[in-house]
């Protein structure tokens, strides 16, 4: 497993595994490695003959400093998990890498050279994280550009974001956008880099989101079919939890996921996604799941 610092050594090492006809599979990452970020390299190392992660907690993405700042960073470790789990490249850069050329005297890349994510991040996650979309389909086109893989691995667990990356592809469509599922502990927690800053009890009361979530699947499995009718589900869920200060409760959403839309679908549904964003404490947490689908998570049950 190599371990490179510059993403341009990365672009030459991703050529030249190209050259040799190998498949690339890519999976972008933040690092702060867990199973549900090891889960997308194992599935990546399946099905390409090269595996190749980055590593970049990406400051154009977080909307609050204090996020960025205490977002934990280990790159030695996170390489060596990342290896254990079938990555043959790990990567990583510093902005002014990745856009060479492109910074302000300030160290800031100018917002016009910030890429537009489209209509997949109105609405929730685009709303409540104002330019956090922008950001991210700003460094994962980038990320692309430099990898130029075949395939590349992202996580249901960031369900917009999962949309949204779908337009950093090119105008051929590649790479190949994979989703995977949502790795949970055994609680139904879902996995997350932000879980090391909750403490026991802000544990306890993360449950609050996964219990709400199975509630929407149950209402659907019932009959209900209409988005207002199972966000109430939610809210009622919620608010015992919200009433007593657990969490602070962001959004509790259902969405069309054959068709995103900015706000609450109209109708009848034939497929659903319940999301959710709370605070616990300090730390903001989102979770989803598919309300037409097998609730079950990876790991753990949802
Ligand atoms: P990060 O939060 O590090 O996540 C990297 C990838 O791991 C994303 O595709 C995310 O959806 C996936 N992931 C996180 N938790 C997961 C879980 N419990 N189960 C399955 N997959 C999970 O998402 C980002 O980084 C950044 O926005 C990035 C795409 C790298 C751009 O900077």
């Amino acid at each position: 497993m190599e371990l490179l610092h510059d993403p341009a050594a990365a672009q030459a090492w991703c050529e030249d595994a190209r050259s040799r006809g190998h498949d690339l599979g890519f999976v972008p990452t933040m690092g702060a490695l867990h199973e549900g970020h090891l889960s997308l390299i194992r599935r990546s190392a399946q099905e390409n003959a090269r595996t190749v992660v980055s590593v970049f907690v990406n400051p154009l993405q977080f909307d609050e400093a204090a996020d960025f700042e205490s977002y934990p960073q280990d790159l030695d470790k996170d390489a060596s998990l990342a290896g254990d789990a079938g990555a043959d490249l790990v990567f990583s850069g510093r902005l002014d890498q990745f856009f060479e050329g492109e910074l302000n005297a300030a160290g800031e890349l100018p917002t016009e050279h910030l890429r537009n994510p489209g209509p997949a991040a109105l609405g929730l996650e685009g709303e409540h994280r104002q330019g956090h979309f922008a950001g991210v389909a700003t460094i994962v086109a980038r990320l692309f550009r430099f990898a130029a893989p075949s395939r590349a691995y992202f996580g249901a667990k960031d369900y917009q974001q999962s949309l949204v990356v779908r337009s950093c592809c090119d105008d051929k469509g590649r790479p190949d956008v994979i989703i995977c599922p949502t790795l949970r502990e055994s609680s139904g927690l879902a996995m997350s880099s932000r879980n090391k800053r909750l403490n026991g009890a802000e544990r306890e009361h993360a449950l609050h989101l996964v219990v709400a979530l199975r509630a929407a699947h149950a209402a659907w499995e019932a009959g209900a079919r209409d988005a207002a009718e199972l966000e109430g589900v939610l809210a009622a869920s919620l608010a015992p939890a919200v009433d007593t200060g657990e969490i602070e409760l962001e959004y509790a959403a259902i969405r069309d996921p054959e068709q995103w839309s900015a706000t609450r679908p109209d109708g009848r549904l034939t497929s659903a996604v319940a999301l959710l964003a709370a605070r616990v404490g300090t730390v903001r947490l989102i979770d989803n799941a598919r309300l037409d689908q097998v609730p079950f998570g990876v790991g753990g049950v949802l």
